[in-house]
């Protein structure tokens, strides 16, 4: 489905999923202009209306225990990956935990909103923006870049959406059919400044430290100075140039 105007379709998909209809699993709504969108630690998500992927998918992964929520992050990280790989080639990464990044500026971003019910997931809000045909950006947006920035050329959102939503769907799959080591093995080969030396911020201090690996929980493992050091979103910060 698509809207002409939303405030973030993570929300409108809260929305009526608490309406009495059900609304079946991959169910995908997608906003023209989404005024209010959201992202990770409380931050807004800015899309120029239009130009932009801004859309939800509802999934529903009743098989995965809350402990292994990050294995859907892994899941639909390498989805978009592979959906905008062949687009874009080898500068594209995905920084932990779901930034999809092209380079050192940021292309998209995802905030996966999940409904537990004990101790497993119910719903799997799937909220995914993704930079396509915006030529500018705010300084607001810092290190923000499109796919029309890199290729100089203008994309067809639907085409693109469909790529990505069918790239998830393999991935969910995977998951589904208990290839987790696959998942989580690509997932780490494709992370932005794995094994590379890099400037972090923890706790007011800078540091310089190389990623080694992700927990099976989803927290960043860093070496420095020798030793290991384990984070989690709010912890550290990459210091990007
Ligand atoms: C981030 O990088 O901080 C995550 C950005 C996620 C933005 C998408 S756009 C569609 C969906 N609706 C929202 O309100 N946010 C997500």
């Amino acid at each position: 489905m698509t809207l002409k105007q939303v405030d973030s379709t993570n929300n409108f998909l809260k929305i009526i999923l608490s309406n009495s209809k059900p609304v079946p699993e991959g169910t995908v709504i997608m906003a023209e202009d989404q005024y209010a969108g959201r992202g990770q630690r409380e931050n807004q998500w800015h899309a120029e209306p239009g130009k932009n992927l801004t859309f939800s998918i509802l999934l529903r992964p009743s098989f995965l225990s809350a402990t292994d929520q990050f294995d859907l992050t892994r899941a639909v990280s390498m989805g978009v990956f592979e959906a905008l790989e062949p687009i874009l080639g080898a500068p594209l990464k995905i920084k932990w935990p779901n930034d999809i990044y092209y380079a050192d500026k940021k292309l998209g971003g995802m905030l996966i909103e999940n409904i537990l019910q004990g101790s497993h997931i119910k719903n799997a809000i799937i909220g995914i923006g993704i930079n396509i045909n915006q030529d500018n950006f705010t300084d607001k947006a810092g290190n923000a870049t499109s796919v029309k920035q890199i290729l100089q050329k203008d994309y067809d959102l639907k085409n693109i959406l469909s790529e990505i939503c069918s790239h998830v769907e393999a991935y969910y799959l995977h998951l589904k059919a208990g290839r987790i080591d696959f998942v989580r093995n690509i997932y780490l080969s494709r992370l932005y400044w794995l094994n590379k030396e890099g400037q972090f911020r923890s706790n007011g201090k800078v540091f310089t430290g190389m990623i080694k690996s992700v927990t099976d929980s989803g927290l960043l493992v860093v070496e420095s100075n020798g030793e290991e050091g384990i984070y989690n979103l709010k912890e550290i910060e990459f210091l990007n140039k």
